[in-house]
């Protein structure tokens, strides 16, 4: 039985030429047993009639913000928000992606997408240059941010003779994106905080102290978790990588405030996973002005930041704490040492140097816990963090519901 079933999926269709695959999406969207009211923009239905959505959901069609007849049968726009388990827009156009950005609630689908507590996914569809366009990228970027998914667009013929970035997806392939997120799995349920990448450490204006953490981990882990259920939030130090879907990101640049990103945050997750490479320390003042040349030598005065992770595992009620420990010799005593100073419940420890950890594809990891190890060889970040994120909720099911879950704890203990 699909994940589908019974599910309300309200979908909107903005007006492009992709919005004539809409019909085959509600197909098979009901054949996999799910409920369907489709909410069209008025320029939607210049390129597919609201009667071919109708006879397909076998819904009346919305378009009217203020439609008489539904406020009579009691499902107003309030009501509808309600109504929905998810809202898909498919095709969602460059208009109203920047619509849905600046919060707007100027028809019924942006009011719809505003009003409901539902997740919101959306499948654009646009020509190359719109979606490369500065603005679109900021737009997206913005919503990306609140935690909205983006499915897509994927590359290939336009509708507009060119090629390139803005095809909506398939039908069958937005079908199976939302079935994933209905598949019950290991962390549904969960609310779970992530850092990842660098901090930067301003020493003038110009200039800082950082790493080479490019945030692959990281951001792999909160996928890996999102994947698996969880509601996931990801402070981020400076990166060049796209929010995972379905994320929540919160952008900062220095330890400190990484520091008070997660403080603040770290009170309502059930897990904390630590995959930022914090700096330990940053220069005691930030020059006022580009430091110059001029002496032959240079000290830096450096004072310690807070640890992250530590302040995290020492709350009055923590979350289950994972921390990850980068070391470029004797990983496991080292490692061991880390998990007892810093009190966290796991520790993730990965080799690094030249090509190794840092920046690359592949990592490998050694989890330690009280009570066991377990290796993870060597293998893509994306795969590794599935397995991390499947051992990571064991052991938290585990401390939650000791009897319930026997021997998980124990399995792959070395
Ligand atoms: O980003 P990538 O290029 O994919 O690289 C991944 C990675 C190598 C950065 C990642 O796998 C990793 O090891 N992250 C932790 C790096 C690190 O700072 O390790 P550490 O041993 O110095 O710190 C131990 C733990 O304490 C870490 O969980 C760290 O996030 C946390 N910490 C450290 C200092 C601090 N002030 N606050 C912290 O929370």
């Amino acid at each position: 039985m699909s994940s589908l079933a019974n599910k309300r999926v309200l979908l909107g269709v903005s007006g492009g030429i992709a919005a004539y695959k809409a019909a085959e999406l509600v197909r098979l969207l009901r054949a996999a047993g799910a409920e369907v009211q489709v909410v069209m923009t008025r320029g939607a239905t210049r390129f597919i009639t609201p009667l071919t959505l109708q006879a397909l959901s076998g819904r009346p069609v919305r378009e009217a913000l203020f439609d008489e007849a539904a406020e009579a049968g009691g499902m107003d726009h309030i009501s509808l928000a309600r109504w929905a388990d998810v809202l898909l827009v498919a095709p969602a156009t460059a208009d109203l992606l920047a619509r849905l950005a600046q919060g707007r609630a100027d028809d019924l689908l942006t009011t719809l997408c505003l009003a409901s507590r539902a997740p919101l996914l959306l499948a654009p569809a646009m020509n190359v240059a719109m979606w490369d366009h500065p603005a679109t990228r900021a737009n997206v970027a913005l919503l990306e941010s609140r935690g909205v998914a983006l499915l897509g667009p994927a590359e290939g013929e336009l509708a507009c003779g060119e090629a390139g970035a803005g095809r909506m997806l398939e039908p069958a392939e937005l079908l199976a994106a939302l079935e994933g997120r209905f598949r019950r799995g290991s962390l549904d349920g969960c609310r779970v905080l992530v850092t990842a990448g660098p901090t930067r450490e301003p020493l003038d204006p110009v200039r800082y102290l950082g790493n080479r953490s490019s945030g692959r981990m990281g951001y792999a882990v909160a996928e890996a978790a999102a994947l698996a259920g969880a509601r996931v939030t990801l402070v981020s130090g400076p990166v060049a990588l796209a929010c995972p879907p379905g994320v929540e990101r919160v952008v900062v640049e220095t330890a400190a405030e990484m520091h008070a990103a997660v403080m603040a945050r770290a009170g309502d997750c059930d897990i904390f996973i630590a995959a930022a490479a914090v700096a330990d320390y940053r220069p005691q003042a930030a020059a006022a002005q580009k430091i110059k040349k001029s002496a032959p030598r240079l000290t830096l005065d450096l004072v310690r930041n807070p640890d992250i992770l530590a302040d995290v595992a020492r709350l009055p009620r923590p979350p289950f704490t994972v921390g990850f420990a980068a070391e470029t010799d004797d990983l496991e005593r080292h490692a061991r040492a880390k998990r007892m100073a810093k009190g966290v419940d796991m520790i993730a420890a990965n080799r690094v140097g030249p090509g190794l950890g840092f920046d690359t594809e592949d990592n490998e990891l050694l989890l330690i816990r009280e009570g066991g190890s377990e290796r993870l060889p060597r293998a893509p970040k994306t795969r590794l963090a599935r397995q991390l994120i499947e051992s990571i909720a064991a052991a938290w099911r585990a401390r939650r519901e000791p009897a319930a879950t026997g021997d998980d704890h124990a399995q792959g203990t070395a």
